[in-house]
């Protein structure tokens, strides 16, 4: 089983966050109340949002401190089906951008790998394959994180048996990528994070984190969707966006609203510039504008060294 990063328990927090959530959407829902309940009723939810700060899901805006639950349950409810789906949104091209991260990482043999938002490990496993036959090294290792146990599992599942495990080289926590509790500043080569930090409910945290915990000289990378700039690709990947692969999500997954807000999010996404001003802001230097386009801007890869 994979273990919990102390301060860090999902189950319980995601089962308390999930009782406050359900309520709030159901409020937010409530069409059928007499008129007089609704108006008092909703001028104590107004008062309530005015006092808490908002921040956007998706397209919605809902308060800061819910994000975090409301992204738990699109994971849980999509883990099963993840890495089918990835394939079947992207045509398998998610599998050629992860190739070309880990060649632009291009690790030296033994070094220590921190992958947070590890999701089922597509990263994990190309890492390790990599020191394996590149670099025919047998002493580096993984560390996964991801706050979602669902995600984690199927990771999990996916690695059994594999000598990697054996081996521990690859090991596999429940934690926060904004607030990585029990990982020890200076302490990791490579920091990765693969479609995972736009999900985070305050990006420039987990990016602070990497900072931290990253040794000198290690090296922050991370694989995000981005801006496409060309106007024509960028109207024809908007149609596919929002007219695709939501079908796609409800076809394979029986779950339009997930991938409704995966494209949603992409949208709120920074773009390629302000996420590399972001990465520095952290303290890390960054070689020219510190990014490089993939498919045309759908994805990039920005990359940051603690000098
Ligand atoms: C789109 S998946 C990416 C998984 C994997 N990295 C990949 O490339 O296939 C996003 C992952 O981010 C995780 N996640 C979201 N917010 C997180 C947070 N604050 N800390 C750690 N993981 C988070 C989700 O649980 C999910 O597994």
């Amino acid at each position: 089983m994979f273990r919990a990063i102390p301060g860090a328990n999902l189950s319980a927090r995601h089962c308390a966050f999930r009782s406050v959530v359900e309520p709030t959407r159901r409020l937010f829902a409530s069409s059928s109340l007499s008129r007089s309940f609704v108006s008092s009723e909703s001028s104590q939810i107004q008062e309530e949002k005015a006092a808490r700060e908002e921040t956007h899901f998706g397209f919605k805006n809902v308060p800061t401190d819910l994000k975090e639950s409301l992204v738990a349950d699109v994971f849980s409810s999509v883990a099963s089906k993840y890495d089918l789906m990835n394939d079947a949104m992207s045509a398998g091209i998610h599998r050629l951008w992860k190739d070309t991260f880990i060649r632009r990482m291009s690790p030296m043999p033994g070094a220590k790998l921190l992958d947070v938002a590890g999701g089922t490990g597509d990263i994990a496993l190309r890492y390790l394959n990599y020191q394996d036959k590149i670099n025919y090294d047998s002493t580096s290792s993984v560390h996964l994180v991801d706050i979602n146990p669902q995600m984690l599992a199927a990771g999990e599942k996916r690695f059994a048996g594999s000598r990697w495990v054996q081996d521990e080289r690859i090991k596999f926590s429940v934690g926060n990528g904004e607030n990585l509790v029990g990982i020890e500043s200076n302490s990791v080569d490579i920091f990765t994070i693969a479609f995972g930090i736009r999900n985070c409910t305050t990006p420039q945290n987990v990016l602070n984190e990497a900072y931290r915990v990253l040794k000198p000289g290690g090296r922050f990378m991370c694989l995000e969707f981005s801006k496409v700039e060309q106007p024509v690709i960028s109207a024809l990947y908007d149609v596919f966006s929002f007219k695709v692969i939501p079908e796609i999500g409800q076809v394979i997954a029986n779950d339009r609203e997930s991938y409704q807000y995966l494209v949603e999010s992409i949208r709120q996404f920074p773009d390629q510039r302000t996420f590399a001003e972001m990465i520095r802001k952290a303290g890390f230097t960054t070689v020219r504008e510190g990014y490089e386009n993939l498919t045309f801007g759908v994805a990039a890869i920005h990359t940051g060294f603690k000098v």
